[in-house]
């Protein structure tokens, strides 16, 4: 019998501090640093993110989630063989989130890795966990994108700083008689570094090079409609769908803007299309977990609804799945 993989459960948490446009604004006004409400809202739809406390590390947001997704999932923490991580903003340089996440669930034994894709981290974190379903190196997986993008933002850059916040979502992945997953689509071009990245590392004791992020945003802009319309169809064929069978859109929650083009590529509704980026900001590897986590509990993604994910970011990186709930 063919062995698929299906999601089971999700959950996601966003730290309590939730800063609004107007807040931020006051803040960077106070650094000296010159933006608005409008225009947060009119070039990319956010209009509020969350910050964790400075106490507070990516395991922490991860748990949280983990622990809710656990729970839907009708399982106990001791059930999960697999334990994924998509983050770029890791706890320690080393050991894994995956691994730190793993004790503080109180388990112990099952692999558990991070993966390094930034905005694309979950979809590649999904794919990678489908595939060792299917080849039977796992039956109970938790995947997890979780973020403090906070920590790596320039507050003197209002072209970056105003973009993105903090957040965790996980979803239980199981193995399954009938298809969950019905097909992925990876990708990445390395030789778009540069427009998307936080430069710096450590060495001989010293942080090299800057540990900020810097961005592009016009080329990514442009790489990013793109590539999300190429996946989707990439994507769609590999399962012999069309964009008809599509129930919800959940990309990148990265950009309205990019959102709304993509799904017009597509020829979907907007009523179709999964926003939480008005509320949460870019939370990279975190944003489409938080985004299906909310959009399952608030009844819009049911059982049976096909849903199309998908991610794009630094790397530069980019990838879909399909799946049905
Ligand atoms: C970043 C982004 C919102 C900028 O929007 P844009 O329409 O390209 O804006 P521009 O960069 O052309 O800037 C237009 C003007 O707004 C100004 N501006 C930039 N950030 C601003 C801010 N926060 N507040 C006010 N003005 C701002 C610029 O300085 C520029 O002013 P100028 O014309 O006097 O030089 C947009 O490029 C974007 O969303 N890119 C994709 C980013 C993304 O999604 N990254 C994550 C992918 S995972």
């Amino acid at each position: 019998m063919t062995r698929y993989s299906r999601i089971t459960g999700t959950g996601s948490f966003l730290p309590p501090n939730r800063l609004t446009n107007a807040q931020l604004v006051a803040d960077l006004a106070a650094r000296g640093v010159e933006t608005s409400d409008e225009w947060i809202v009119e070039r990319t739809g956010i209009s509020a993110r969350h910050f964790a406390a400075p106490d507070v590390t990516c395991s922490d947001l991860a748990l949280e989630a983990s622990r809710r997704a656990i729970d839907a999932a009708g399982l106990q923490a001791a059930d999960i063989d697999l334990i994924i991580v998509a983050t770029s903003t890791p706890d320690m340089v080393f050991p894994s989130v995956a691994c730190i996440l793993q004790h503080k669930l109180g388990i112990a034994g099952c692999p558990a890795f991070d993966m390094q894709a930034v905005c694309s981290g979950f979809v590649y974190a999904l794919s990678v966990a489908d595939a060792m379903i299917k080849s039977g190196a796992a039956s109970k997986a938790l995947v997890v994108g979780a973020e403090v993008f906070s920590r790596l933002l320039d507050f003197s850059d209002r072209t970056t700083c105003v973009l993105f916040g903090d957040g965790a979502g996980a979803v239980v992945l199981e193995a399954s008689q009938t298809p969950g997953i019905l097909a992925s689509d990876l990708h990445a071009d390395g030789k778009y570094v540069g427009i998307l990245c936080v430069p710096g590392h450590v060495s001989g004791g010293q942080v090299i090079g800057s540990p900020l992020l810097t961005m592009d945003g016009k080329a990514v802009f442009k790489l990013a409609v793109g590539v999300l319309e190429s996946a989707a169809r990439a994507t769609l064929a590999k399962a012999e769908l069309t964009e008809a069978d599509i129930d919800w859109l959940i990309p990148h929650q990265a950009n309205l803007r990019i959102m709304h083009s993509t799904a017009k590529k597509l020829k979907l509704p907007l009523e179709k299309l999964i926003v939480t980026v008005d509320q949460h900001g870019n939370t990279s590897a975190a944003s489409i977990p938080l985004a299906l986590d909310e959009a399952v509990r608030s009844g819009k993604v049911k059982k049976g609804d096909v849903v199309m994910l998908e991610g794009v970011g630094g790397g530069f990186t980019w990838g879909a799945v399909l799946l049905k709930y």
